[in-house]
């Protein structure tokens, strides 16, 4: 059962990095400028280059964090960076008044290439995008409630800052068809907001019927692959029904693709899966590292951010929003992602397939109840001996001591998963195979000396290792 975890350890294996951290704590609070950043060990990454990042102590790491994802071509891609030199060089500057031709041209490419995108708005973060996104929907259908998931994260804002990795002991008993209280993830959510938004179980499309029932519901807002606890699969049919019941209840159907756009086809999910959300937004692997991000759909809502009339206009506005450097970094990024016909895709598919076979064949060796859920160059291997539906029949079978584990014991041999427990993992253009075979020798030696897994010949018998 997952439990956070608590404290900090004062870590003597990684001197400079306690050094630097214990610094910067005089000054940023915790010494992170992200919650999400503080970590254990309490490493300072001071280099990175393609599938590698070095610690202050001069550790190298073989990278399957990825900066939170955004790293699909690996750090420092040099065709991205040689077009931010260069745009800097061209002079590149915020002008802040008017379009402009970069803007114009990463707006054109991402209309091209995905397919639920008419028109598009380019803004900074993620969190932005969602938030936007979920305003535009209210204003478009008049309704204030929103539907999210439990497990699911879509960013910081007061719409969405709940239930993501809520404990087995808090969620009680699974809620179908149903909602979960409202667990917010920070303090200072209004409780007259928290009413507004209802978190149910990913592939429940009853629980999000019985929701609209209830409610007059603007939107649901859903990554079309839950990646914020690892890799949850939408099931056969589940996003084709979100689609039917937003069509019936008159909701607008938001794809957060914030992770899984670009990384998983230039399309994003909707062109995966074939289902037109009413809006999408994009952020992480859009620019390869670079903080952009966007928000996109039919142009009848899009218009709405300009509409002539100001009581229907949604406010869109950022003095930063489309700044050069990242919306040079995009248009790399994209054009990047296209050449020789998709060849990063073929690419970091057949990583992503040789490190899954790598870790079922170790699974199967050492008799482990482990299973691993994967798409294209992201995935999870999860100690359970199904891949999860959803967060609630993960914490209710993954062995989260174990997986925590792993990542610490993996992160001593320089192999850096982000060291949390369901945690995607993510390959890059910039791996090897031989990364992918490291990987594996370590996590090989790793787990068999591990105790506390799960075996497969339970006293029930014997579980398959791949899933249902
Ligand atoms: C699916 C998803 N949506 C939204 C966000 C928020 O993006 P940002 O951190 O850029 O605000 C994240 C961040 O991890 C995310 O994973």
């Amino acid at each position: 059962m997952y439990s956070p975890k608590k404290g900090s350890i004062l870590n003597q294996r990684y001197p400079k990095s306690a050094e630097i951290l214990q610094r910067n704590r005089q000054v940023i609070p915790g010494g992170v400028v992200s919650v999400n950043r503080a970590t254990q060990p309490e490493l300072v990454f001071v280099r990175a280059l393609g599938a590698y990042m070095w610690d202050a102590d001069g550790n190298r790491y073989i990278d399957y964090h990825a900066g939170f994802g955004p790293h699909f071509l690996g750090h420092n891609d040099p065709y991205v960076t040689e077009a931010v030199i260069r745009g800097l060089r061209e002079d590149a500057s915020l002008y802040g008044t008017g379009t402009t031709v970069p803007e114009g041209r990463l707006a054109e490419l991402i209309c091209e290439h995905a397919p639920a995108v008419e028109s598009v708005q380019l803004l900074n973060t993620g969190s932005e995008a969602t938030y936007q996104a979920i305003r535009l929907a209210r204003a478009v259908t008049g309704n204030d409630h929103v539907i999210n998931m439990q497990g699911g994260y879509n960013g910081w804002h007061n719409d969405v800052s709940n239930n993501l990795m809520t404990p087995l002991a808090q969620l009680g008993p699974r809620s179908t068809a149903g909602e979960y209280p409202y667990y917010p993830i920070s303090a200072g959510v209004p409780i007259d907001h928290q009413r507004l938004v209802h978190a149910v179980n990913f592939n429940d499309l009853a629980s999000v019927e019985y929701v609209c029932q209830q409610y007059p519901v603007a939107a649901l807002i859903t990554e079309p692959i839950l990646q914020n606890i690892g890799i949850v699969h939408p099931e056969p049919g589940y996003l084709e029904g979100l689609r039917a019941l937003a069509d019936k209840y008159k909701f607008l159907l938001i794809f957060d693709e914030v992770k899984t756009g670009f990384r998983h086809a230039i399309g994003g999910c909707s062109s995966l899966y074939g289902v037109r959300p009413d809006l999408v937004v994009y952020g992480k692997a859009i620019a390869n590292g670079y903080p952009i991000a966007a928000i996109g759909g039919k142009k009848e809502f899009m218009d709405r951010f300009v509409d002539p009339d100001p009581a229907r206009r949604v406010l869109l506005a950022g003095t930063y929003n489309s700044h050069p450097v990242p919306t040079l970094a995009a248009i790399a990024t994209i054009e990047r992602l296209l050449m020789n016909g998709g060849e990063v895709y073929r690419y970091t598919e057949k990583l992503g397939a040789r490190m899954q076979a790598g870790l079922e064949s170790i699974a199967e060796q050492l008799d482990l109840e482990a299973t691993v859920a994967r798409q294209g160059s992201a995935f999870c291997l999860y100690f359970m001996d199904h891949r999860p539906k959803d967060w609630h029949d993960l914490a209710e079978h993954h062995a989260f001591a174990v997986d925590d584990r792993m990542r610490a014991e993996l992160i001593g041999k320089g192999v850096y998963p982000f060291p949390l427990a369901t945690k995607q993992w993510s390959i890059s253009a910039a791996h090897t195979e031989d990364d992918i075979d490291v990987t594996l020798e370590h996590a090989s030696c790793i787990l068999s000396k591990l105790e506390g897994i799960p075996s497969r010949r339970t006293a029930a018998g014997v579980t398959s290792l791949r899933g249902r």
